[in-house]
């Protein structure tokens, strides 16, 4: 076996996950703890951005030492630390930048800054790491709470945009849905878990944009559609429940695979092969999304590739494995580097090391 001296510690503070994690140099995962903040929020209904920064600031000292712990090493082991410092609710992203940059200072290292949609973007390279990344360009699905984009991935630091959501992200559509359906937060797996129990077809909610000449998404109208079929239901229960959310994750199945059909075919234009599709983001971890589009892969002979779950949700792995990526090709950050509620994947090509 390799011996690896190269540890990288790695910082996610963006959203409503407290996460910290180990990787080596060859980018085996030796520590990962992600302490989710859902109960602070749950109240709530959704996140709210004050109780989030705090709380990561109340844990996030205790994660860092957990996963030190955890990997056996200490700072002076460490060939450098990177963080989410973008983009993301920004009093968190800064409590994790900050601490990150802390430490660098105090001990010498160099500072990554991490794009937290970066760290989606190559989470499936960490994940097939063991039999050697899967390799640059394949076309990217990014799924979360707050992002829906298709995109060539070329590169570190290098994406072509193909499409994005003109209104909702995917998981902000499952998350309304769920508050609609009184499936209660997070959403997402919420609404998963009640569709086990319906039918998907018992419901005829609309595709919006399927069919269009282009890349881009839509949600808004199927929330919309959701709304008036829950309202025009004489009473609501378990089963209708059911069938309404079987019956939305149907339509968004269907919409996902029509506009990553579409990407594959502008995907074969620009690089002339088919590319891997890869899905990541929060939205990743559903079954029945990730059954669809390894449909459409096998049916047009290509590969398909999804991380497995806790990689998928906002986790310190992806944060990382993106910072040990930027820190093999040379790309580490200065300190006074700041921290930014947007920040668009693409803008990273300003800076890529073509
Ligand atoms: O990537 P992520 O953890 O955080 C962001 O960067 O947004 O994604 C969170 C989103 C939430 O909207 C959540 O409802 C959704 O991912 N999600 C799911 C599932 N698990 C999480 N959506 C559908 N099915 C799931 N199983
Ligand atoms: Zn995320």
């Amino acid at each position: 076996m390799k011996m690896t001296t190269t540890y990288i510690l790695g910082i996610e503070t963006s959203c409503d996950e407290t996460a910290a994690a180990v990787l080596d140099g060859d980018g085996r995962i030796l520590a990962n703890v992600v302490l989710s903040q859902l109960d602070d929020h749950r109240p709530y209904g959704g996140v709210v951005p004050e109780i989030a920064a705090r709380s990561h600031l109340d844990h996030l000292d205790r994660l860092i030492a957990q996963a030190m712990d955890e990997a056996g090493i200490g700072f002076k082991d460490l060939a450098a630390i990177a963080a989410t410092t973008g983009p993301g609710l920004i009093g968190g992203v800064m409590v994790g930048a900050v601490s990150a940059k802390a430490i660098a200072l105090c001990h010498g290292l160099p500072f990554i800054a991490v794009n937290h949609l970066e760290g989606h973007a190559l989470s499936p390279r960490l994940a097939s790491v063991a039999d050697g990344p899967i390799e640059f360009p394949y076309l990217l699905l990014l799924v979360s709470g707050g992002h829906c984009q298709l995109l060539a991935a070329e590169g570190v630091g290098r994406y072509r945009l193909y499409g994005r959501t003109i209104d909702d992200a995917v998981g902000e559509a499952f998350d309304k849905t769920a508050a609609m359906l009184g499936l209660g937060y997070p959403g997402g797996p919420a609404v998963e878990k009640a569709a086990l129990e319906g039918d998907g077809s018992a419901f005829r909610f609309p595709r919006p944009m399927v069919g269009r000449d282009n890349c881009d998404f839509s949600f808004a109208g199927l929330k919309t559609a959701v709304r008036y079929a829950i309202e025009k239901l004489e009473s609501a229960n378990r089963q209708t429940t059911a069938d309404a959310a079987a019956s939305f994750q149907e339509a968004v199945a269907d919409v996902l695979v029509d506009r990553c059909r579409r990407a594959i075919a502008r995907f074969k234009t620009d690089f002339g092969v088919g590319p891997t599709l890869v899905v990541a983001g929060g939205v990743a971890a559903n079954n029945r999304l990730r059954q669809a589009l390894s449909g459409l892969t096998d049916s047009e002979g290509l590969h398909f590739l999804a991380p497995p779950m806790h990689l998928c949700t906002d986790n310190a792995a992806m944060i990382a494995w993106a910072g040990l990526e930027r820190y093999r090709l040379g790309m580490t950050d200065p300190l006074d580097i700041k921290a930014r509620p947007r920040w668009p994947l693409v803008e990273l090509m300003d800076h890529a090391n073509v």
